[in-house]
């Protein structure tokens, strides 16, 4: 029994859940947090599966990934072939950053779902999630095609952004916490918006993934908005963005 298969069964024990861990007909698997009735501890024990899973396990997509619709269109052509080995290291570098991005916002909304009480946050917390995790699993497949490799640091990228998420919903309360989450994907909005820029040309498919990825982030800053967001104080947004900055530059090489 692999570690994952260990948190499956140590969940199913814990919450008796009945449904968690099995596969369902298309691939996707149901979280340990998807049963309703579930303790503290036990949600506590999902956020450690969802760390594990994001860290260890291969993500499953519930969308095609943007870039199929280019593999329909352009069948005799492999867009990835007709990279250079220098376009192909730099997409393969901006795509790792990307890919860090997305390890962190699985950390910010499974710690956020830990912090908060009110079900209805809950529920918007792990619709963004799922996307996200669409996300994570889009750019992992294109690094992996590229010939690159997903960042090293992952569990401390993981830890760093769960620590923030947490603190920021426990002790800011939901508002803040939702501030947070508006403020954060404002910036990484900005960030895919440069990244279109200064990916190779040629390469449609990490432009279309990145796109997407750039709309979805867009909605899901507007809905932490229509939630009742408060805005967060100047301080803290220039903070997030140096954090964001050292990340993306260590990312971008290792
Ligand atoms: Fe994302
Ligand atoms: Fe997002």
């Amino acid at each position: 029994m692999g570690t994952l298969g260990f948190m499956g069964w140590l969940g199913l024990r814990h919450a008796g859940a009945s449904m968690a861990w099995m596969p369902a007909a298309q691939g996707r698997v149901f979280k340990i947090r998807d049963n309703p009735g579930m303790s503290k501890t036990d949600h506590f024990i999902g956020a450690l599966d969802d760390a594990l899973r994001t860290l260890f396990a291969k993500p499953h997509a519930s969308r095609p990934s943007p870039q199929a619709r280019l593999r329909r269109e352009s069948e005799s052509v492999h867009i990835t072939d007709t990279l250079s080995a220098q376009d192909k290291a730099l997409s393969a570098s901006l795509m790792r950053v990307n890919h860090v991005g997305e390890v962190c916002a699985q950390a910010l909304y499974s710690s956020q779902r830990l912090a908060t009480s009110d079900p209805r946050l809950q529920r918007q917390f792990k619709h963004a999630s799922q996307e996200e995790t669409d996300h994570l699993a889009w750019t992992q497949e294109r690094i992996e095609e590229l010939g690159g490799h997903t960042s090293y640091l992952n569990p401390l990228w993981y830890a760093g952004a769960f620590a923030l998420g947490y603190a920021m919903g426990k002790f800011g309360k939901d508002p803040m916490s939702l501030g947070f989450v508006v403020e954060t994907e404002v910036q990484v909005e900005r960030h895919l918006a440069s990244h279109l820029s200064r990916l190779p040309a040629k390469d449609w498919a990490s432009q279309a993934i990145v796109a997407q990825m750039q709309k979805d982030e867009i909605q899901h800053a507007q809905d932490a908005q229509k939630a009742g967001a408060q805005e967060l104080p100047q301080a803290l947004k220039t903070l997030m963005g140096l954090s964001a900055k050292v990340m993306t530059t260590v990312a971008h090489r290792i």
